[in-house]
């Protein structure tokens, strides 16, 4: 009997390591564990074997079974491993091909990238880039910007009003309160956003896009302005640019200018030419130093007039690239068209 017990086992083994799926090595445990197989037929006959042969038998016909049932375990785990692996490999989606058909490749929008350049150059020359509120305050949208109660801005009619004294950021000078709020000097920053203003036609749109910029330290004087606004138009607009200062009015810079580079497009074709009207320069933004009025308001932050200065600038992306791509209605940026769109980058 032990020796059937043997030959059994050994069969069943062979059988163990041939399954080659999980659904093969269920059936050999049926058919050597199962009910009607013959190891279990033994082990139930055990009591009906003569006494003496009782506890060989069902030592041998025991130890059999546990063997075999750790082998169709571990069996069954290996399997399992396999078939998960090869799943894991056939139903694999790689992503990154290509679609079928192939899908024309995207790129981003041109104000996404011409901000994207104008933070790279500021970036470069020590500026940090931050952003705020859409929706401001009065008080940090004007009167912290030293305007006149009376300054025309502050009129319904020019401006988003949400509440009283809320409004949908007319600019992002703002956040030059904010900044100099947040840490003192010095302070490098220019803070690229979006802002609203009641305005609809081919240069204007309700809501655009600004960067802002403001430097304070200890002797910052007009030329730095000058100097980081030529570095400015030049990596923007072409190396042979030049830049000339005008003189102009914003409530919270003193001196304030309007900032020209020199006309790109003349320079090319030497053609009477339309997008400078023949003038050979290209207003881009205002600036200006930063007005004591301004610091007045952020003194306990450790701003104070008598021992620091800044320069200031605000400037328009969409204006920046409408110039720089030719672009002769703003609106069409945002009609989503990609016959318009797929032409920039
Ligand atoms: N905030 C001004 C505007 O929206 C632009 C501007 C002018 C910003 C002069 C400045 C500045 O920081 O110094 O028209």
């Amino acid at each position: 009997m032990t020796d059937r017990i043997d030959q059994i086992a050994a069969e069943a083994r062979a059988a163990i390591e041939q399954a080659a799926t999980t659904d093969a090595l269920e059936q050999v445990r049926v058919q050597y564990l199962g009910r009607k197989a013959e190891l279990p037929q033994i082990l139930r006959g055990v009591a009906d074997l003569p006494p003496e042969q009782r506890g060989v038998v069902g030592r041998a016909a025991n130890l059999a079974r546990r063997e075999l049932e750790a082998a169709i375990a571990a069996r069954a785990e290996a399997l399992e491993a396999a078939e998960l692996d090869e799943r894991l490999r056939t139903d694999r989606v790689d992503v990154t091909l290509p679609g079928d058909p192939p899908q024309p490749v995207g790129r981003l929008h041109v104000l996404t990238q011409t901000r994207r350049e104008i933070e790279d150059v500021f970036v470069g020359l020590g500026f940090r880039v931050l952003e705020g509120p859409e929706v401001e305050t009065v008080h940090y949208n004007f009167d912290a910007l030293n305007h006149a109660p009376t300054h025309p801005a502050r009129a319904r009619t020019d401006t988003f009003y949400a509440g009283e004294d809320v409004v949908l950021r007319t600019h992002t000078s703002p956040m030059q309160i904010r900044a100099m709020e947040s840490q003192p000097p010095p302070l490098y920053v220019i803070i690229p956003g979006r802002v609203y203003r009641r305005d609809s036609d081919a240069t204007h749109t309700p809501q655009f896009h600004q960067v802002e910029g403001l430097a304070v330290d200890t002797d910052i004087t007009l030329a730095d302005l000058k100097g980081t606004l030529l570095d400015f138009s030049r990596a923007i607009f072409g190396s042979e640019r030049e830049v000339r200062l005008r003189p102009h009015f914003f409530p919270f810079t003193e001196p304030s200018v309007e900032v020209d580079v020199s006309c790109f497009n003349c320079a090319r074709d030497g053609s009477p030419c339309q997008v400078c009207k023949g003038t050979g320069w290209l207003e881009i933004l205002g600036a200006g130093m930063v007005d004591p009025n301004v610091f007045a308001h952020v003194r306990e932050h450790g701003y104070d007039p008598e021992e620091i200065q800044g320069f200031a600038f605000g400037m328009g992306i969409e204006r920046i690239a409408a110039l720089k791509y030719g672009i002769p209605d703003i609106r069409t940026l945002y009609a989503n068209d990609v016959r318009v769109l797929e032409q920039f980058g």
